[in-house]
């Protein structure tokens, strides 16, 4: 089917139920004239397979599992889920802020774009194990928090700013295990995931930098944009990786903040 703008190519990606259309792009210079939409999705149509599930059905074990092969399934298959989610809610987010400024939505258009990419990575990684995505439950965890996504401020606070901002430790760990397992096409993919979303969360702070009010510092700016059960030590780690933060353009203020969060115990 041809799109006319960008909102339909969005909503292409949100409301098919079809793989395939969720992981081609945007067709490049579709305009961006016609942004509104006559009701907003707060779920994304899914095929069976995929419909998601409560967390507990799609438990994810811990990294020294990717020595057996079907924890290795596991973990890679919650990692392209996690992606699957990430394309979905940047174009979402198209359809969700049809206000919002330009170049926030182009810095939509390119981290979707490489969302894509990174979910097509994993499913290689599932490939090379007779493995297809579908063939394990998965659960909603970005999708859960549609609601707490009230502006674009809130939306990078949640998307780059804690889950991105999380994958920086995250991608890392899982590059380490995967390297001492010898898996050479995982450590491949987490290398590219982790470049990029150093770029990933350089535009959440850039927009949060033009969202916020000039008397407020961007700790202050994130904080008041995370609603529970969002919370700064989301956003990262069991280690803590500063020079990546450096890398996305984070003063030292917030990195000392941030590298201070730890998880409460329950
Ligand atoms: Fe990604
Ligand atoms: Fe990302």
């Amino acid at each position: 089917m041809s799109e006319a703008c960008l909102r339909d190519a969005a909503l292409r990606i949100v409301a098919s139920p079809v793989l395939v259309d969720k992981l081609r792009a945007p067709a490049r210079d579709l305009p961006d004239d016609e942004r509104v939409l006559d009701a907003l999705p707060l779920a994304p149509a899914r095929s069976e397979s995929l419909a998601i599930r409560p967390a507990k059905q799609a438990r994810v074990p811990p990294l020294a599992g990717l020595a057996d092969p079907s924890q290795r399934a596991r973990i890679v298959h919650a990692l392209a889920n996690h992606e699957l989610q990430a394309i979905e809610l940047f174009a979402w987010a198209l359809l969700a802020y049809p206000d919002a400024p330009d170049d926030f939505r182009r810095g939509l258009v390119s981290t979707l774009v490489d969302e894509q990419r990174h979910f097509v990575l994993y499913q290689e990684c599932l490939a090379e194990q007779g493995v297809s995505f579908g063939d394990l439950a998965v659960s909603g965890y970005f999708w859960n928090k549609v609601a707490l996504l009230s502006s674009p401020a809130h939306f990078v606070c949640a998307m780059c700013l804690t889950f991105e901002n999380a994958n920086l430790d995250h991608a890392e760990a899982t590059e380490q295990a995967a390297i001492e397992r010898g898996d050479e096409r995982l450590v491949s993919a987490l290398r590219v995931v982790h470049r990029d979303e150093v770029r990933h969360v350089a535009f959440g702070w850039r927009m949060l930098d033009a969202f916020k009010g000039d008397d407020e510092t961007m700790w202050d700016a994130y904080c008041a944009r995370m609603r529970w059960p969002l919370r700064p030590e989301l956003a990262r780690g069991r280690h803590f990786d500063a020079e990546a933060r450096r890398r996305a353009g984070f003063d030292e203020a917030f990195i000392t903040q941030l590298a201070g969060a730890t998880r409460a115990r329950r």
